[in-house]
């Protein structure tokens, strides 16, 4: 059923960016469009409601932007919207804008606000996801994970080439501060010897072990993909230890770094973030709030937005096996 108290809806991204976050406003806006009520973009994330920093969106303010990485409404990480009297100013913004409802593309940091704000202001809102980790209880992805994906074994592959050529060991550092989603995947996908993730057990020791067994069997160089999350004190104390058991390897180190949060959105991400932006309107209209839209095996789903702060998505042992077998 139709919410009519539903007449304006605004948009904002928070965070961290992440590729298919424009994808995602276009398809929020469009869909506000079909429904015959009106959109209004919030730039900075909280910063933007707290500040009244808003942009009227049409459906031709979106056009063109479906390709583009970032986001055209910018992010931030507010740290006045953690204060009580940050949200009362955003919550007076959004009541002298005639706001009557909130999207919010973002991480669990972002709905962590959203549901603090949604408790003192009953101010409805709808969580979308949007980060390269991965990380989010409640979908199989995140908007802008599969094309950090890409990026990263793009970039391991080149790589792959100088090491094969030099016969050195690279430890290349991906992001997820807190999961391995992406180091997990991208290692699988770059023919990995080493994938070091906070969520297992990992010894130096270990390490070293996989590594001469590796040079044993006839291998002349590897890539140790490392978790910027990974517990055993960062891929440069790492590759350190490594460097003090065997001085004869020839290792470098490199990271990453923010290039796996830019770049034109893959068909996956810009088509997921399409679904999700009319799904969460539709949520709105439909008189849900405090819920986050995601994706479960490729249906639309609604997660309690608690539980997609709370949970956790587990590693998939599968992955894990299959990145062991495929090191021999
Ligand atoms: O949350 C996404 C993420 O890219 C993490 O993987 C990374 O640790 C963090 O953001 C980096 O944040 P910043 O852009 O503030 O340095």
């Amino acid at each position: 059923m139709i919410d009519n108290t539903i007449k304006r809806i605004g948009i904002l991204t928070s965070g961290g960016d992440a590729p298919g976050m424009n994808a995602a406003i276009r398809a929020v806006v469009r869909a506000c469009k079909y429904y015959d009520i009106e959109s209004i973009g919030i730039r900075q994330g909280f910063e933007g409601l707290i500040a009244n920093d808003m942009i009227e969106l049409g459906p031709r303010s979106v056009r063109h932007i479906i390709n583009q990485g970032g986001t055209i409404l910018k992010t931030a990480r507010s740290e006045e919207f953690k204060t009580k009297e940050g949200r009362e100013k955003a919550f007076n913004t959004l009541k002298s804008n005639n706001i009557d409802g909130l999207v919010i593309i973002g991480g669990d940091g972002s709905f962590t606000g959203a549901k603090i704000f949604h408790e003192e202001f009953n101010v409805p809102f709808i969580g979308i996801p949007g980060t390269i980790d991965n990380d989010i209880f409640g979908t199989d992805f995140t908007i802008g994970y599969d094309t950090a994906l890409n990026t990263v074994i793009e970039a391991i592959d080149k790589l792959r080439d100088t090491a094969t050529s030099h016969n050195r060991v690279f430890f290349v550092e991906v992001m997820g501060r807190d999961a391995g989603f992406i180091a997990l995947n991208s290692g699988i996908a770059s023919g990995a010897q080493e994938i070091l993730i906070p969520e297992t057990n990992d010894s130096v020791e270990e390490l070293c072990l996989s590594l001469e067994n590796s040079y044993t069997s006839g291998k002349k160089s590897s890539i140790i993909v490392v978790a910027e999350g990974e517990q055993l004190g960062g891929v440069f104390e790492i590759a350190k230890k490594v460097q003090a058991h065997h001085p004869e390897y020839d290792i470098r180190v490199t990271v990453l770094g923010h290039i796996q949060r830019g770049g034109t959105p893959s068909c996956q991400d810009r088509v997921l973030a399409s679904r999700l932006g009319i799904a969460a309107v539709e949520a709105l209209l439909d008189h849900k709030t405090n819920i986050m839209v995601g994706l479960r095996s490729n249906r639309l789903v609604q997660t309690p937005i608690e539980e997609a702060i709370k949970k956790h998505n587990e590693i998939d042992q599968e992955l894990l096996r299959a990145a062991r077998i495929l090191s021999v």
